[in-house]
């Protein structure tokens, strides 16, 4: 973004006088089940020889049964389940993962992690991945993985998706960072591939700070999963785990990763893990409310959204069509300076937490070439966080905000 002086806003334009990065608090529930631990003192998941049952594999099991697959394990972050599934399912170093090009760091971080290459997918006009160069891919690279990640919450035609994976016999692990809850024609995202991964960072679904949860109902890779994360020979003490049996195939051939999920976080969590659904409906109704409003702002385009399509919008997402860099430079400035910050994918250089393919140097063999459409539509893609307690009132003044903006930017 270009150096300039900040701008002060005169009496009579508009200003949002929230806080979009304003996280959710935790329940009471849930610090008062921080508390008691703190004071117990079992912070660590796992004890040596214990009666109570940890906090950890108390949400596993109940995380599991929420996502309707068998088992589930917590770690310490969404791209510590991404490895770990990476990992679990085979990949080693030097293998081809295919992955979509509009994803956030962590995504290609664990690819990078494993040791593997990343095969980068193009991406529509409505942001998910192009399911055609997915078949084009995959044949011409022979990947034998797939990491789908639903960036921003937004899911792709399932249906064909998976009817490529299945041609190409792909292992797809969902990366659900931004889709806890949301699902595909009455299927939940975690459920499509053989692992779903999940993120329960400060800005996503449910809120620990840190924290993340792998699902899956395949047997060897749940084992292979919590072997991985770093459960020594303790690993009995997991609830939403396979029989021991299964870990006897396993607990030679997997080394300690250390990636575990803490106790603490896991007592946060459960609290929240009832009131989610609750969190879901009002960011749909958040969605609804200003997306159409956004659609009527002169060059802002809001994605399509198909029907079968259970989105639960975290943020909301559109794009800037017809403006030039500095245009777009002069609406983000004006935004931000009344109060609406606005993420842009399309930055030169990464900023906050947004970065984009070609910024992932360390990827080898990645050609930015190969994803034309992705840079294209990055270029750009806007990005602003819905806190769930947005009204319908700060909906209307945020779209004010940003048709101001547009009218700065733009000019008379
Ligand atoms: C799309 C996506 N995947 C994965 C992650 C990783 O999550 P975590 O921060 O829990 O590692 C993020 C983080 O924001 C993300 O946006």
């Amino acid at each position: 973004m270009a150096e300039t002086a900040p701008m002060i806003p005169v009496n009579e334009e508009t200003v949002f006088g929230g806080d979009l990065s304003t996280p959710d608090p935790i329940p009471e529930a849930g610090i008062d089940a921080a508390v008691r631990l703190m004071r117990d003192g079992r912070l660590f998941r796992y004890g040596e020889d214990r009666n109570s049952i940890p906090e950890a594999a108390l949400l596993e099991e109940e995380f599991a049964d929420y996502a309707g697959r068998k088992f589930c394990l917590g770690v310490n972050s969404c791209g510590c389940a991404l490895f770990v599934a990476l990992k679990s399912v085979g990949v080693d170093a030097g293998d081809k993962v295919l992955m979509n090009a509009f994803t956030l760091a962590p995504v290609p971080g664990a690819i990078a992690h494993a040791g593997a290459e990343a095969v980068m997918v193009d991406i529509d006009d409505d942001y998910v991945i192009d399911i055609d160069d997915l078949d084009q891919k995959a044949s011409a690279s022979g990947a034998r993985f797939l990491m789908l990640s639903y960036m921003r919450g937004h899911i792709p035609d399932m249906d064909a998706l998976m009817a490529v994976c299945v041609r190409h016999d792909l292992i797809v692990i969902e990366d659900c960072a931004h889709t806890m809850g949301a699902g595909w024609n009455g299927q939940l995202t975690g459920t499509f591939g053989a692992v779903g991964c999940f993120s329960t960072q400060t800005f996503k679904h449910i809120n620990s700070g840190e924290g993340g949860l792998l699902v899956t109902d395949d047997e060897d890779i749940a084992a292979r999963a919590v072997l991985f994360s770093g459960s020594y020979m303790l690993y009995a003490q997991h609830r939403a785990r396979p029989s021991l049996d299964v870990f006897e195939r396993h607990r030679y051939q997997t080394p300690n990763c250390s990636m575990r999920m803490s106790g603490l976080v896991a007592a946060i969590l459960r609290s929240q893990l009832p009131i989610l659904e609750n969190r879901n409906s009002n960011w749909r109704t958040i969605y609804d409310t200003l997306a159409p409003m956004i659609a009527e702002i002169d060059h802002l385009r809001m994605p399509a959204r198909p029907e079968k399509e259970e989105f639960v919008p975290s943020s909301l997402q559109f794009s800037i069509e017809g403006l030039s860099d500095e245009q777009i430079d002069v609406f983000l400035q004006y935004a931000d300076a009344h109060g609406v910050h606005v993420k842009w994918f399309g930055s030169r250089d990464p900023i906050g937490f947004t970065s984009r393919h070609d910024h992932w140097r360390y990827l080898s063999g990645h050609n930015s070439t190969d994803v034309p459409n992705a840079d294209r539509v990055l270029h750009g893609l806007c990005d602003i966080r819905l806190p769930a307690w947005l009204t319908a009132d700060d909906c209307s003044t945020i779209s004010k905000v940003l048709r101001e903006a547009m009218g700065d930017a733009t000019g008379p």
